[in-house]
């Protein structure tokens, strides 16, 4: 499966959801996550976000804290399957890191 990063954080650009197939991102405040029953690995998204917050599971997750996440979240937090207008200041935060520590909620 394919899952979204702490790099979403606050900068939530949402072009992601306008190409995925089957829909799986699940909308957050500050993040979207997908579900990865629910992905089906086609990979399209990942070119697509601009601070490069998705990835496949089998790389930059190496404790699984992730792809627990996407997982957890993605069954509460509901579909989203349009873009909408993104963080005005999300640019902010394009390179700050520990942001699931600081922002996350
Ligand atoms: Fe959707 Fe494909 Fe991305 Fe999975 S890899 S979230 S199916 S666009
Ligand atoms: Fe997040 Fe990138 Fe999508 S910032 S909302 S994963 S395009």
């Amino acid at each position: 499966t394919y899952i979204v990063l702490d790099a979403c954080i606050r900068c939530k650009y949402m072009d992601c959801v306008e190409v995925c197939p089957v829909d799986c991102f699940y909308e957050g405040e500050n993040m979207l996550v997908i579900h990865p029953d629910e992905c089906i690995d086609c990979g399209v998204c990942e070119p697509e976000c601009p601070v490069e917050a998705i990835k496949p599971d089998t790389e930059d997750d190496p404790d699984g804290k992730w792809l627990k996440l996407n997982s957890e979240f993605s069954k509460t937090w509901p579909n989203i399957t349009r873009m909408k207008e993104p963080p005005a200041d999300r640019e902010e935060f394009a390179q700050e890191t520990g942001k699931l520590e600081k922002y996350f909620s």
